[in-house]
């Protein structure tokens, strides 16, 4: 279970973040969605440790993780997948992996976390990571790393980004082949958000709302048709 009790992130007296309570059972998928600039990115963070809360503090399954460096909560299960994966003259694809699993794998094994993310492997395994690959393709590649590393508790900070709609089907069944891992994905695309258990809405850096997914389905439609129509909600 990972557990935020009154997490706020303060820049420069700005408040980016505002007392976030959030519990997030394990195995449940739970995605976060709102506008741009709501404080999503700084939550994923946080959670992960890539930048410390101004107050508050993250258990994990009961541990106070608040103050433990990525490394450590990497240990303890957290994985992360960034926007893409780091670049490096030099490195490849395999690499990459082997990097993720800390140790050599076979190709086969290789091929099986590419062909999850919709890469045809042979065409991948080899490639250097450089400017030569795609927007998509790096999101893709920087997907399949995390699921090599594996974890118990999987941040997803905008997976959709850069992918094709047609490619959407596969996308949401890499998310449903993580079956009973604890799943946190930041995602403004209905897709996405419409696999999770539940959805949490941020506006200016506090919690707005919080449900069941399609309780909150329901009433995002309805906000967006009323900000068409020029209503409040
Ligand atoms: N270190 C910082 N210094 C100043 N402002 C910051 C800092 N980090 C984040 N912010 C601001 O905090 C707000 C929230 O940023 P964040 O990246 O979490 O938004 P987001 O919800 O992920 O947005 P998007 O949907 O565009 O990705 C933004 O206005 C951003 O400019
Ligand atoms: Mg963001």
């Amino acid at each position: 279970m990972l557990r935020l009790s009154n997490v706020s992130y303060t820049v420069d007296g700005k408040d980016i973040l505002s007392s976030i309570d959030l519990t997030i059972e394990a195995g449940e998928s739970v995605v976060i969605t709102g506008h741009n600039g709501s404080g999503k990115s700084t939550l994923i963070k946080i959670i992960m440790g890539i930048i410390t809360p101004t107050s508050g503090n993250i258990y994990l399954n009961g541990e106070d993780i608040t103050d433990l460096p990525i490394y450590e909560r990497a240990k303890r299960g957290l994985t992360i997948a960034f926007q893409q994966p780091v670049k490096f003259k030099g490195l490849t694809v395999k690499n990459l992996i082997d990097t993720a699993t800390s140790h050599s794998n076979n190709v086969s094994d290789v091929c099986d976390y590419l062909s999850k993310v919709g890469l045809c492997a042979k065409n991948y395994i080899d490639r250097e990571l450089d400017d030569t690959l795609s927007g998509g393709e790096l999101k893709r590649i920087e997907i399949a790393m995390a699921m090599a590393k594996g974890g118990e508790v999987y941040l997803f900070d905008e997976p959709e980004a850069g992918i094709d709609l047609w490619s959407f089907e596969e996308l949401t069944s890499v998310f449903d082949a993580l079956g009973d891992k604890t799943r946190v994905i930041v995602s403004h695309q209905e897709k996405v958000i419409a696999t999770a258990d539940r959805i949490v809405v941020l506006s200016q850096g506090k919690v707005d709302r919080v449900g069941e997914t399609s309780e909150i389905m329901k009433s995002l439609y309805v906000s967006r048709t009323c900000a068409r129509l020029g209503g409040d909600k």
